[in-house]
């Protein structure tokens, strides 16, 4: 039996690769070539395309980029110099897209999209030419920097690896692993988990694993496929700490192996980068009243045919005699292929289905344990539909390799049930349309 393995090391999207053209194009993002004919700096943007740029891109695509954007969006010559992934292309055509692109947007989750009206001021922009501004813009604040999230416990354990990562120059997109074992002794609840960023011009975004083993301390090469654990916390730039709910927490207990996966981006070839980021965590004596536990609704009965698709409905059901139990948040997962991943209950009085997890259109880069508070009682039954598009030459099954498919819907409840709750996904009964 290998479930948790199933469970977790479906988290291969983490192999997800950015492609995106190497170029050593370096530029400086300041206003250095000369004078324009209004106001002398033809660098400067319009007011209004200013605001959005410095209120949503910034953080990111500011002047030194951060959390592996490309390049910086700060002046008139950062958008009209050619795409870094598509030289024939410039960056502001490039915006327009990505910025209604609902697959890969920018900025990306959680960051708030582009509002309607923000969009029409840089369409109405680039149709008038992308003229310099000429009013000196009132700095509208709010951009400035992603500060990590912080927690209301006090971490009293740093897991972070026994040597930095150096990133080679020519990498421009990796995935690193390292271990960290932890000596608990006498059982004790996780309550809390927050990134500790330490260099945030290449962390991407990192994942938090409570491994079945122990891992090299150093930081290896690794894929979602081998971890083997359960996944307890995702942070991207703009994303919360995790904090469990007063009543539950993860049991802990002996020596916790815990393992960080951390994805790189130096997609621009920077030189030296190097990087110890890893999690602060919160522990503690005072139990809580209920241990937390993890699993996921789903099915690994995958078979989506060459261009073909596959549309299908899971329903599982709990054990009439289990016990009430209290979802604290849900987190859809599925690779590549993904188009649309949900799940909710199906109530057989006539009251409304509870959302247990959306995710239309799936976003692979948009994993994220989302917040949910449904009440799950013995004989509840839960639906979960996957669906995906093959638009490649073979047929693609489930798998843990990027190139395999998954539908998992992870859910983190209290209190912590016995093992068949492990993948409810093997005891579901599905209704498939091809
Ligand atoms: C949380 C950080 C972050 C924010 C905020 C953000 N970006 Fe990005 N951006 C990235 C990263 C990382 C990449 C490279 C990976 C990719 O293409 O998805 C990128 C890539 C891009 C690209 C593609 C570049 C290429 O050559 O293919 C464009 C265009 C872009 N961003 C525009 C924007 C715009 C416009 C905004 C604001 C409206 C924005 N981004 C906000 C991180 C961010």
């Amino acid at each position: 039996m290998n479930r948790s393995r199933c469970l977790f090391s479906a988290l291969s999207f983490l192999s997800a690769l950015v492609v995106v053209a190497c170029s050593d194009a370096e530029k400086g993002s300041s206003g250095t070539s000369g004078s324009g004919p209004e106001n002398g700096n033809a660098e400067a943007l319009p007011c209004d395309v200013d605001k959005i740029l410095s209120t949503k891109c910034q953080t990111c695509h500011g002047a030194s980029p951060k959390f592996g954007a490309p390049f910086p969006l700060v002046d008139r010559s950062d958008l009209v110099a050619p795409a870094v992934s598509d030289p024939n292309k410039k960056v502001y055509e490039l915006v327009a897209a990505r910025a209604r692109d609902t697959a890969r947007p920018m900025p990306p989750p959680p960051t708030e999209r582009l509002t309607a009206a923000e969009l029409a001021i840089f369409d109405r922009w680039i149709a008038a030419g992308m003229p310099a501004g000429k009013d000196t813009c009132v700095d509208p604040g709010g951009g400035g920097t992603i500060d990590p999230p912080t927690l209301s416990c006090t971490p009293d354990v740093l897991l972070a690896p026994s040597a930095p990562y150096v990133m080679p120059k020519g990498v421009q997109d990796q995935y690193m692993c390292y271990g960290v074992d932890v000596e608990i002794g006498q059982k004790r609840h996780l309550v809390g988990i927050a990134p500790q960023i330490d260099n945030s011009t290449i962390v991407h975004h990192i994942l938090l694993f409570k491994a079945d083993e122990a891992s090299p301390s150093t930081p290896t090469p690794c894929e979602g496929g081998d971890i083997q654990g359960a996944l307890l916390s995702v942070w991207a730039p703009g994303g919360k700490a995790t904090e469990l709910p007063l009543e539950a927490g993860f049991p802990l207990e002996g020596t916790a192996h815990f393992v960080v996966q951390v994805h790189y981006s130096n997609i621009k070839g920077l030189d030296g980068q190097q990087d110890s980021t890893g999690f602060n965590v919160c522990t503690t004596t005072e139990l809580r009243p209920n241990d937390a536990g993890i699993f996921s609704f789903g099915t690994e009965d995958i078979n989506i045919p060459p261009h073909g698709s596959l549309d299908v409905s899971c329903d599982y059901q709990f054990p009439r005699d289990m016990g009430a139990i209290s979802v604290i948040s849900v987190m859809p997962h599925m690779h590549n292929l993904g188009k649309h991943l949900s799940s909710n209950t199906v109530p057989t009085d006539g009251s409304e289905p509870s959302n247990l997890g959306l995710a239309d259109p799936w976003n692979f880069d948009n994993q994220i344990w989302y917040d949910n508070d449904t009440i799950l009682r013995g004989g509840d039954t839960v639906r979960t539909r996957c669906a995906w598009d093959n638009p490649g030459n073979r047929a693609v099954e489930f798998g843990e390799r990027t190139v395999d498919e998954m539908c998992y819907n992870f859910v983190m409840y209290y209190p912590s049930q016995e093992i068949e709750l492990t993948t409810p996904t093997d005891d579901a009964s599905c209704v498939t349309t091809k």
